[in-house]
């Protein structure tokens, strides 16, 4: 299932990003992740590769996983958009709605029983999508919110990007906290 939208995203031409992509960056990993990572939009090295953070973010995503003991093959790892904008620039909010299918349709294949949101973007858009107003990722990252609708039940958790905290080592800190509180609620069995 993961698969055939994978499919889907490769042969997607629903906002102009397809004209400058060098590959789709779909998300990797596991179909029955408890735990799902949403990023904003694949990097330069994304685009090249195909795969989500693997560039420097993904060298601090990969290093706050090993804090807690979680491998990148139990989660699942994407990002709101699934082609790098031009000079990664923000995503646009009509290449956001263009693309927030493949997201809805990766969760409710998944079902995780938690979301990372990696950044404002993610943060945002699933704060909305539930019924929510945004907040700034300052205010709320690292605060687990119980998200209960028809088809999903999730714990949503929202940090900063890992490529903001690349030189700010007071927000590193508080990611580093964050994946703490992750773990913790991942053992929690119930919420
Ligand atoms: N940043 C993101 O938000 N996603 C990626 O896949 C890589 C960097």
């Amino acid at each position: 299932m993961l698969d055939e939208i994978a499919e889907e995203i490769r042969k997607c031409r629903r906002c102009d990003l397809w004209k400058t992509r060098k590959n789709t960056v779909p998300g990797e990993g596991n179909e029955n992740a408890e735990v799902m990572f949403i990023g904003e939009a694949p990097g330069r090295k994304e685009d090249e590769t195909g795969k989500p953070f693997v560039g420097a973010a993904g060298d601090v995503l990969n290093e706050m996983l090993d804090g807690i003991e979680l491998k990148r093959e139990d989660v699942f790892i994407t990002s709101v958009l699934k082609c790098r904008p031009p000079n990664n620039r923000n995503p646009r909010p009509d290449e956001i709605a263009a693309c927030s299918l493949f997201l809805e349709e990766q969760m409710r294949t998944i079902k995780p029983r938690v979301i990372c949101t990696l950044g404002n973007v993610a943060t945002a858009y699933l704060l909305r999508r539930f019924g929510m107003k945004p907040q700034p990722i300052s205010r709320i990252h690292g605060k687990p919110i119980n998200i209960d609708t028809l088809d999903l039940h999730f714990t949503l958790i929202p940090m900063y990007h890992p490529a903001a905290v690349i030189y700010n080592a007071g927000m590193r800190n508080a990611l580093v906290n964050d994946f703490k509180t992750l773990k913790k609620v991942i053992y929690r069995r119930t919420r």
